[in-house]
This record gives C-alpha cells, structure tokens and sequence, in this order.
C-alpha cells in the first residue's frame, strides 16, 4: 500500500519534514521529508557533500530509530517502550518517499501544539514549566541524547500519561562523528542542561514580546 500524499491531512511542517495524519489511525503521523529538498538521488538538494553520505535525507530516520532502539535496550528489563521522545513504529510508503510512522502527540485542545506555540501565546503556565522540568529531568536520567532541539520540537500532551508532559519530536539521535554523547553520560546531561538554559531564555523572551 502506497499512501498518496495529496490524500492526507496535513498537520505540520519544519524545515526539513511535512507531517500528516496516518490515515488508518489517529493515533498516529507520517512524518516525510520535504520532496522539493530532496534530490534525484535521495539527498539533500544543494548539499554535494552532505547527499553522498549514507542514508542521505533519511538519516534523520536513522538517528532517530537507533536512539529509539538504544532506549528499548537499556530498559529491557523493565519492559518499557514509551520514553520522553516519539514512539516510532514503522515506516510507510508514500508518493513522496519513506515515511516514518510515530505516535500522534495531541494537546488538551485536541491539536498537536509545540513550546514555540505555548510561549508565543503566551498560554505557558506553571503547570507547564513544572512539565518542562520533569521532561529535562528525564532525558538526563535517561540517557536521551539530541542533535539540535528548537523549541518547535518539544510538544505538549496530557493525554499520554494522564498527566501535563513535553515529549521530543525533532533533533532526536547522536549527530557528532565522533559519538561522545552517546559513550557518556556525564557529557550528554551537560548537553541537554546546557540547551535547558537555552531553551528557558528563549521562553522567557517570547513570554516577554508584545504581541
Ligand atoms: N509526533 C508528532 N505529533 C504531532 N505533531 C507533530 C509530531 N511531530 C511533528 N509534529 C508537527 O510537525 C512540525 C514539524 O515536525 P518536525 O519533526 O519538527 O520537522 P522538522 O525536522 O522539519 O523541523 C512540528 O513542529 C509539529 O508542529
Ligand atoms: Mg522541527
């Protein structure tokens, strides 16, 4: 089965991906890479360099689902599957190349709403920062390592577990050559406090702007 992509309900965009409902399961998304980035040969356009390494415009994918696996693997014994990132749960075909199938996330209004959103309008509580706070907590703790996480890439939900929650949509996997995120943890919980820092400013200056 190949999904038409002019047939889905488009819920998002980012600078790379454009994300729809999976039409079989509102749970779920299709996340694709933009096709008008993406070269005849599967990488990005405008990049020589960048589209002969291996997986070109997937290896988003690939990061992602090795962190993904990683995460699975450390929690075997616990038998846990869901952590403060995506679930991935597949791929689908589409018109427009693979999709990565992940789990929807939905906040209390019904529509999937980011921490950009959440600051722009200023609709950031304290019920939110404590959710923020949580969710740091845990990435350390967890060992999740990030590329680069915008603010556009954490969303909210309080349906997932009952309870308010970020989860880690975008910028998820060991981008370094050299993985020393991944071999450290003490290396990585500096990363992710260090974007903590970051990413607190940032809310702070769009709490602040006028509107
Ligand atoms: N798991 C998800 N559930 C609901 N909406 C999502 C999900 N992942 C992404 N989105 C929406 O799609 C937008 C772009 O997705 P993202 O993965 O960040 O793409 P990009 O890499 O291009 O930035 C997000 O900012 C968000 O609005
Ligand atoms: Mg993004």
């Amino acid at each position: 089965m190949i999904y038409q992509i002019s047939e889905l309900q488009r819920l998002g965009q980012g600078c790379s991906k454009i994300v729809y409902q999976h039409p079989e399961d509102n749970n779920k998304i299709i996340k694709i890479m933009n096709p008008d980035l993406v070269s005849e040969g599967g990488g990005w356009q405008n990049h020589t360099f960048k589209s002969k390494l291996s997986n070109g415009v997937y290896k988003q994918f690939r990061r992602e689902l090795l962190q993904y696996l990683e995460l699975c693997k450390t929690n075997y014994h616990d038998n846990k599957f869901q952590f403060p990132i995506e679930t991935p749960y597949g791929f689908a075909m589409t018109s427009h190349g693979l999709g990565l199938i992940t789990e929807k996330i939905v906040s209390p209004n019904g529509q999937g709403i980011t921490l950009f959103e959440l600051s722009r309008d200023k609709k950031f509580t304290d019920k939110h920062a404590k959710a923020l706070a949580e969710f740091y907590d845990a990435c350390c703790d967890l060992h999740i390592v990030y590329g680069e996480v915008n603010i556009a890439g954490i969303m909210y939900t309080e349906s997932r577990n009952n309870k308010p929650e970020f989860v880690l949509v975008d910028g998820i996997g060991e981008k370094l050559f050299l993985p020393i995120r991944s071999l450290f943890k003490s290396i990585n919980t500096k990363n992710i406090r260090k974007m903590q820092k970051r990413i607190d400013a940032e809310i702070q200056v769009l709490l602040n702007a006028h509107s």
